[in-house]
């Protein structure tokens, strides 16, 4: 089981993703149960991109459910194709077929248009599949609802059809961003898993893995003024994304090293907040150059 987890996280890191101890075991421990598994954390933690990383890893197809407000079961579950079943209904009147077999002939497969979750259990290949319903919380409480069913049975009602449920169960990851409290039953489906900030070391790795092109003494000093930011009373702290782009944009501008300029220049890759802006060019950012020995005239302590 342990020699798993490893390959697992061994698997995922080929992918350009680096897992902690934790999630490799929840993540493994989710395909072997056949459990959906619930990641939620802060923006910008590698939730999405752990689902992806899986997917890759699995040799599955990842089917992507984004939620947003007002997402209905038409655009999540499966909607009739409207166009074909009129058309078709015009051509059995000329033809003068009607009635009952018209009517269970319109309501067949054949007139279903899957949508990201009826695709997951009743795919149209055979491929398996990796069922990412990203950002869960966007979505309103009766699609919460909609959900379970799927995330208990690995099955769908569809009226006119009846209950579809899956030949082979797929990987199903859920994320979210704690935008609004989630329901103790979808919970209680799922096993949990919270991404917190990377530790220093491991975002290093993350960094080097993603940007292999970065100078070392950049990514180090870099990473190390990311996680001081977090310590400090930032309304949004930088994510691992953040610290991925602004790494990218200093080694843009060919920085070996961290300088005072250049921060200036590229804060905006960091804090996405303008009250955050504001706290750290008012005070916090002197302190922060202080403590990297980043002098204003552009000269390093
Ligand atoms: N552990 C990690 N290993 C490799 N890359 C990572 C890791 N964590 C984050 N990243 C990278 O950080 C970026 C942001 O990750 P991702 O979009 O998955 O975050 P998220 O948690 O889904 O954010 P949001 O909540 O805003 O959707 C991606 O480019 C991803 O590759
Ligand atoms: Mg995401």
């Amino acid at each position: 089981m342990a020699d798993l987890v490893a390959d697992l996280a061994a698997d995922l890191a080929g992918r350009g993703y680096i897992a902690d101890r934790p999630l490799a075991t929840v993540l493994h421990l989710a395909r072997q149960l056949e459990l959906p598994v619930l990641l939620e954390g802060e923006p910008g933690v590698g939730k999405t991109a752990v689902a992806e990383a899986l997917a890759a890893a699995g040799g599955a197809r990842l089917v992507r459910l984004q939620c947003y407000e007002g997402l209905s079961a038409h655009h999540a579950l499966y909607e009739w194709d409207y166009a074909r079943q009129l058309l078709d209904i015009r051509l059995g009147e000329a033809d003068g077929r009607g009635g009952a077999e018209l009517r269970s002939r319109i309501f067949s497969s054949e007139f279903l248009l899957r949508r990201p979750l009826l695709e997951a259990i009743w795919p149209t290949d055979d491929r398996p599949v990796l069922l990412l319903i990203d950002e869960v919380d966007r979505a309103d409480e009766e699609f919460e609802a909609l959900l379970l069913e799927l995330l208990s049975q690995f099955q769908v009602t569809i009226p006119e059809l009846g209950t579809i449920r899956a030949e082979r169960r797929p990987t199903i990851v859920l994320t979210a961003n704690r935008t609004r409290a989630l329901s103790d039953a979808l919970r209680r489906r799922c096993l949990y898993h919270w991404i917190g900030f990377p530790s220093l070391e491991r975002e290093i790795e993350i960094v080097r893995t993603r940007l292999p092109e970065a100078s070392d003494r950049l990514v180090q000093r870099g990473c190390l003024l990311v996680q001081r930011l977090r310590a400090g009373y930032y309304r949004k702290a930088p994510g691992v994304s953040e610290t991925i782009d602004w790494l990218r944009a200093l080694t843009l501008f060919g920085a070996t090293d961290l300088d005072r300029d250049r921060v200036e220049d590229t804060l905006g890759c960091l804090l996405k907040d303008s009250e955050d802006m504001a706290l750290f060019r008012g005070r916090d950012g002197e302190a922060v150059y202080r403590e990297f020995g980043l002098l204003a005239d552009g000269r390093t302590a």
